[in-house]
């Protein structure tokens, strides 16, 4: 498991990314003044109040709030983890990550020469996803894969999307092709495009296939399905595991779904082709599990996109066992954001089937009519337990307990409480006792939600000027005087002055990123936009302004507390002079 990646090096690769050319890559951005602006990603909305600044290499939207650093972005649009984030960053600005600090997506431990060795399989995975789309349109055989695919109601321009490809006939093939020497030949084997024989002698996996190139949720080319045309064999073969091909994680389709620019929810389903024939028919937020059951994998995955998700199955029993066993993984995700539906078919349909025979409209209607999770769920339980007898309540709570026991707390669980109450005649709160709920502890902040309400403080103040101009630390003087304040904020205040006085190219990026997940980072974004943008000359005249109120607070804490020593314990000759200079420099000042 990758450890805590080092301070230094997140500074490092945000003092190396522009979020500028970042997002503008993603939104195009307009300049306006000092800053640039677009139609917020996060919201929607029909005048820009999406900013991007390039001196504190931050964004923010007045519309919804959402505000970060490069990282954050690429997290909230690309919907990378944080570890991901700051590798596609690294990446980018050319800095390899430092010894044990991967992404946590790839399991093993990785240094240079592994990061080295995964990148060559993506690559040549890349340069055989290319030759089987080539196939597709020049080999001698080709009509068989078009036809095949024009009579399942493909068009050219969803296989362009899919990037679908044709293996064709004969056992060394790609090998020819891509294997010229030894070491392709190894690579090709490691990436599971080769197969061994016992006698040493490799071949090519995929013969005369239609060839389904399979992305992970970053793009990169991690795998295969291969289709049979027609003749022996197995219906579809997939790539095997390989260093980067993990069939419990990945979800086909996931990285064409993700092209759509408002996902609000997916579709999970189990082929390849239903995938393909929904995206045909116009629902492109579908992705298929890879011949496995749902992973804990998976759903990660699948919430960090989107809150709502549907589970298709069959309508057959396999179909309601499948679903059964999806809820038992899917129990513990389910906050109150996120919900999940099952969806099954009518006997003998699959997703692929019942698109083609009702279009997007009526199958979507279908899939709004779905199950709830509580709706199957309490089916599920309730099934077979008779409900007038004491003996079936007994059964019901038996049975409830390890889903709602692991269930986040919230209304869902209130309400699920409720209704099984209801079916056996219980109040919710014995029932909640009986059932050995466990409560989360209340302990949000109310101070600091207060503290939001309050008028700008001259910290706030004093803290949003140095968001804007990191050089006015240098005028800030030693910070450690500011440790006799014992007002909110100067804590924060001394140690932004101290980083600041250090690195002076500290951006707020930075500085947000330090104090990532502690309420520091979001107090500084929340306060840097406190004081409107002002020119250089004014700023430092409010700096300074704001400084010498700062150290009349500090003189008066001083003289407070000396005054206190005094009439406790008295003070040392030494003390006493000092608090004359100090009543004196009042007077003055
Ligand atoms: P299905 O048999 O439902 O396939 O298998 P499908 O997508 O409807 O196929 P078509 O419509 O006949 O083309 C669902 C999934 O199970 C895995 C594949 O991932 C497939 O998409 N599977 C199925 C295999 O891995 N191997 C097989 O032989 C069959
Ligand atoms: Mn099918």
């Amino acid at each position: 498991m990758a450890g805590k990646i080092p301070q230094h090096f997140i500074d490092e690769v945000l003092a190396r990314t522009d979020i500028v050319a970042l997002i503008d890559a993603r939104v195009p951005l307009k300049k306006a003044g000092k800053e640039y602006v677009a139609r917020c990603p996060f919201h929607d909305e029909k005048t820009p109040s999406f900013t991007v600044s390039p001196s504190k290499q931050f964004y923010h939207c007045f519309g919804c709030g959402a505000h970060g650093s490069a990282i954050g972005f690429l997290m909230e649009y690309d919907h990378l983890s944080f570890p991901e984030a700051i590798e596609e960053l690294a990446r980018q600005a050319g800095l390899p990550m430092p010894r044990e600090h991967t992404a946590p997506a790839e399991p093993q431990r990785r240094d240079g020469e592994e990061g080295h060795r995964l990148s060559a399989l993506h690559a040549i995975l890349e340069r055989a996803a290319r030759h089987y789309q080539i196939q597709l349109r020049r080999h001698p055989q080709r009509d068989r894969a078009v036809n095949y695919l024009k009579g399942r109601g493909i068009s050219g321009e969803i296989a362009k999307r899919f990037e679908l490809g044709y293996a064709p006939p004969g056992w060394h093939h790609l090998e020819e092709a891509l294997g010229r020497g030894p070491a392709e030949r190894a690579l090709l084997q490691e990436a599971g495009l080769l197969t061994q024989r016992e006698d040493g002698q490799s071949y090519d996996r995929f013969r005369d296939r239609i060839m389904f190139p399979i992305r992970d949720h970053r793009g990169r080319l991690v795998g295969f399905g291969g289709r049979l045309i027609d003749g022996d064999g197995p219906k579809y073969l997939n790539s095997p595991e390989t260093p980067v091909f993990h069939k419990g994680e990945e979800l086909y389709g996931l990285h064409q779904a993700r092209q759509q620019r408002s996902l609000e929810r997916l579709l999970v389903v189990e082929g390849y082709m239903d995938v393909i024939a929904l995206a045909q028919h116009g629902i492109p937020y579908a992705v298929a599990t890879l011949g496995t059951a749902l992973t804990e994998q998976h759903l990660q995955r699948l919430y960090r996109h989107v809150d709502e998700i549907i589970l298709c199955f069959d309508g057959d029993r396999a179909g309601r066992e499948a679903a059964w066993r999806a809820v038992e993984t899917l129990t513990p995700f389910l906050d109150d954001r996120r919900s999940a539906r099952f969806a099954f078919l009518p006997q003998g349909e699959d997703p692929d089937s019942l698109i083609r025979r009702l279009g997007r409209e009526a199958f979507e209607e279908q899939i709004a009519r779905s199950l709830t999770f509580s709706d199957f769920l309490l089916e599920n339980l309730t099934q077979g337990s008779d409900m007038r007898s004491t003996d079936g309540h007994a059964r019901l709570i038996q049975k409830a307990r390890p889903y709602l026991q692991r269930l986040p707390e919230g209304a869902r669980r209130e309400e699920l409480l409720n209704r099984l109450a209801g079916r056996v005649q219980w109040s919710p709160q014995e029932l909640a006792r009986r059932l050995e709920l466990p409560q989360r502890q209340r302990n949000s902040s109310r101070n600091e939600r207060r503290g939001q309400r309050r008028p700008p403080s001259l910290i706030a103040r004093i803290i949003a000027m140095l968001l804007q101009a990191p050089e006015l630390a240098q005028r800030a003087g030693d910070p450690e005087r500011l440790a006799r304040l014992e007002l909110p904020g100067s804590g924060l205040l001394q140690e932004l002055i101290q980083i600041l006085q250090q690195r002076p190219q500290t951006t707020l990026a930075m500085l947000f990123e330090h104090w990532r997940g502690r309420p520091e980072g979001q107090y500084l974004a929340r306060i840097q936009r406190l004081i409107p943008p002002m020119e250089e000359g004014a700023l430092v005249v409010e700096f300074q302004d704001a400084m010498e109120r700062i150290e009349r607070l500090i003189v008066e804490s001083e003289v407070e507390s000396l005054l206190k020593k005094s009439q406790n314990q008295g003070l040392s000759p030494e003390e006493k002079r000092h608090l004359q200079a100090l009543l004196q420099a009042q007077r003055q000042g």
